[in-house]
């Protein structure tokens, strides 16, 4: 059985499944997701293996291979067409496409293995966000509803809001009660839990809430497993946050209690919108994970999510490498080669602050070989890539600032860490390695104009232009000069 068979069997069926991971129903063998490539922005639907199955990875790799990926549909399982696409422009911000609209998803940013066999969920950077606002059997108004998500439990930050769940279709913020929504993440604005997070909460709109009110409610746990199951559930005046490591054992119940007393929350106001990543009004701050989430019609029993916990952790979700291509060693100084036509005896290096691309070579004198040289060191944000520290600025690290490639002094702060983390990969144009960065996974090493950048394969900036994209953002890398 699937997650939607056992809640079909607790007269709580699902109402949407999403899924880029596996099918949710044993008999599901219809399309799990929809990837659009950047050679020439044509679509390919990704099925599961077979019915109930895992998804095929390999036709996205061949579909992929050579070129970059989005996830351009996240398909409903239900039958309720409940698909998920780019959200649209909302109150509180326009996406960052040139439309308003926000990012899709890498179709590579998150490689799992679901019991051995590779799979992809849904890797949110800021800015990126999915909904569905015209959905068809999700609860509105105070109706009963529960939701479970497999989120990335490392994958998160203090933004407003990676949130799944339910909101407003009309992507505004219309007033408490209008969302129930899963958070997860380390936001303190509203609610918060015990310790320094991050953590399951509820976006009810207007509050992320760790309890009955918006407050520190110590009942609600930090919580940080590789692989989260993270519930909530609501109906008339009651609500409930749960959560578990989705790779083993069962659910805790983090609060089971009454609506919050604040105006507006009692009865609620659900609208029935279905969003990924983002808050109601597109608030685009937030990052995180998605393998799998549904939402419900009717408020589950825990004996039913105790059957789901189960059947999650007997898909047996388990990492993968980050990485592909060349080998590049931590421990090893290395040289990063331009290798677009014109460009082959061109360097990434660096003149103080700014990194670019220069002619170098075994005559240039010691302080430019030294600025085209860098330590690989274990990746800051992430220990399954790496980071490149400046050979002549110890401490320094390659970073993206605002997408723009710098070398700054590392301050500790998990943002820089983050930000100054590189996945490197097989290299888009066929040769070497392409270098993606941890946090923005449709973004790569690119030069242009001979600047450095983290760049995505056409996008709302100059540096992002399709023309050339696969060479400026293959580079060989070898030994350092210095
Ligand atoms: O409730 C938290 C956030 O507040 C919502 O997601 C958003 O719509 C509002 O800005
Ligand atoms: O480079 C993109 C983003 O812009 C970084 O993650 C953030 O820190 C800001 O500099």
């Amino acid at each position: 059985a699937g997650p939607c068979d056992i809640y079909a069997d607790g007269n709580t069926p699902c109402v949407a499944a999403h899924g880029t991971t596996r099918a949710l129903y044993s008999a599901y063998s219809g399309p799990l997701y929809q990837v659009q490539r950047g050679s020439d922005n044509t679509t390919t639907e990704i099925s599961p293996l077979s019915a109930g199955g895992v998804a095929d990875a390999d036709a996205q790799d061949t579909f992929c291979d050579g070129t970059t990926c989005l996830i351009s549909v996240i398909y409903d399982q239900s039958g309720n067409g409940n698909d998920l696409t780019r959200a649209p422009p909302g109150g509180a911000a326009t996406g960052p496409e040139s439309d308003g609209y926000d990012n899709l998803a890498s179709a590579t940013g998150a490689p799992v293995t679901l019991d051995g066999s590779k799979a992809y969920g849904v890797f949110i950077s800021p800015g990126t966000g999915y909904r569905n606002d015209e959905t068809t059997g999700v609860a509105t108004g105070d109706e009963p509803e529960g939701m479970y998500a497999v989120f990335d439990g490392t994958h998160y930050n203090d933004g407003c809001c990676f949130d799944y769940g339910n909101a407003e279709t009309s992507d505004t913020d219309t007033g408490n009660g209008h969302m129930e929504a899963i958070y997860f993440g380390d936001n303190t604005f509203w609610g918060s839990g015990a310790g320094d997070g991050p953590w399951i909460m509820a976006d009810l709109e207007n509050g992320l809430f760790s309890g009955e009110d918006l407050d520190v409610n110590t009942g609600d746990p930090s919580i940080s497993y590789r692989f989260l199951t993270a519930i909530i559930k609501g109906e008339a005046d009651h609500w409930a946050i749960r959560g578990a490591n989705a790779a083993s054992g069962s659910l805790s119940t983090y609060y089971d209690g009454v609506r919050p007393d604040a105006t507006g929350y009692d009865p609620m106001s659900k609208e029935g919108s279905i969003l990924l990543g983002i808050g109601g009004d597109n608030s685009i701050s937030g990052q995180g994970t998605l393998y799998e989430g549904v939402v419900t019609s009717g408020y589950p029993s825990d004996d039913t999510e105790a059957s789901v916990q189960a059947n999650i952790v007997a898909a047996k979700y388990a990492t993968t490498s980050l990485t592909s291509g060349p080998s590049v060693d931590v421990g090893s100084s290395v040289s990063f080669q331009a290798t677009t036509s014109g460009y082959t005896d061109y360097y990434l290096a660096h003149d103080g602050d700014t990194v670019n691309i220069q002619v170098v070579d075994s005559s240039s004198s010691t302080t430019l070989q030294e600025q085209a040289s860098w330590n690989v060191v274990t990746g800051l944000g992430n220990s399954a890539c790496v980071s490149f520290e400046s050979v002549d600025t110890p401490g320094s690290y390659i970073v993206h600032i605002d997408f723009v490639l710098q070398v700054a002094a590392g301050d500790g702060t998990k943002q820089f860490n983050e930000d100054a983390t590189f996945c490197p990969q097989d290299g888009l144009s066929g040769e070497g390695n392409s270098i993606r960065a941890w946090g923005y996974p449709t973004r790569y090493f690119r030069h242009y104009a001979e600047l450095a950048y983290i760049a995505s394969n056409s996008g709302p900036h100059a540096f992002d232009a399709p023309t050339s994209f696969n060479d400026d953002a293959t580079w060989i890398i070898g030994d350092s000069f210095a």
